[in-house]
């Protein structure tokens, strides 16, 4: 990552946000929605506003003991996107041995469609980016939109996990292993 992107990113963090919504309030207008919007790591109180988000999602959501785990867990990184103090996506994404794994990545239904999850995904790609020389998921074949949301930021799809995933009618569904190489400096 170059200087002046580690800059940008710090900057977005601590000053810029405060800049936008000042912009926000006196212009209306003057600010895209996804701009207002910030990623910030995942605290345990975020937990009931994940599993609503998580609930309306998936058939076969995540429990709150399995987002507790991650949390305390020194391999995942747990983040979140809120609006003004509304959350609306999340992310988790695992780092151990020089490989890094999507664990999860999801948005509020009613905010999709406007780069939440794009940006959850980049994020989860920079924290990667010289801790793993590689990032993979799965993915149901079925879940075209986040098939796309992948493939459009470069992930290659290198498997299939036979009968992966449990489905509503009892049976099993495939995964689509996808991975994406990572930019290391060192
Ligand atoms: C997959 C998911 C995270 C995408 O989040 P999002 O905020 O809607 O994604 P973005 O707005 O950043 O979209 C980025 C790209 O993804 C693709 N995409 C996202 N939603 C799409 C949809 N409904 N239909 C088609 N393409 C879609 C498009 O290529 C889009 O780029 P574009 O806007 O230039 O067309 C979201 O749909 C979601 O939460 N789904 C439910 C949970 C889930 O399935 N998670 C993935 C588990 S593997």
């Amino acid at each position: 990552m170059s200087l002046w992107k580690v800059i940008d990113t710090v900057k977005s963090f601590i000053f810029y946000d405060a800049d936008k919504e000042f912009y926000a309030q006196v212009f209306p207008g003057s600010v895209d929605r996804i701009d207002l919007m910030r990623l910030r790591k995942m605290r345990m109180e975020d937990l009931p506003q994940v599993l609503e988000i998580e609930a309306k999602n998936y058939n076969f959501p995540w429990s709150e003991a399995i987002f507790k785990d991650c949390l305390k867990s020194f391999n995942y990184s747990c983040w979140i996107c809120d609006e003004l103090d509304t959350l609306v996506g999340y992310s988790i994404v695992s780092m151990a041995a020089g490989e890094a794994h999507v664990m999860n990545i999801s948005v509020d239904p009613a905010v999709q469609k406007q780069g939440v999850g794009s940006k959850l995904l980049e994020n989860m790609i920079e924290l990667a980016e010289n801790k793993a020389d590689t990032i993979f998921l799965e993915v149901r074949p079925s879940n075209r939109a986040a098939i796309l949301l992948y493939e459009k930021r470069g992930f290659n799809e290198i498997g299939i996990r036979k009968g992966y995933y449990p489905t509503v009618n009892g049976r099993r569904e495939d995964a689509v292993m996808l991975a994406l190489e990572l930019v290391t400096l060192f």
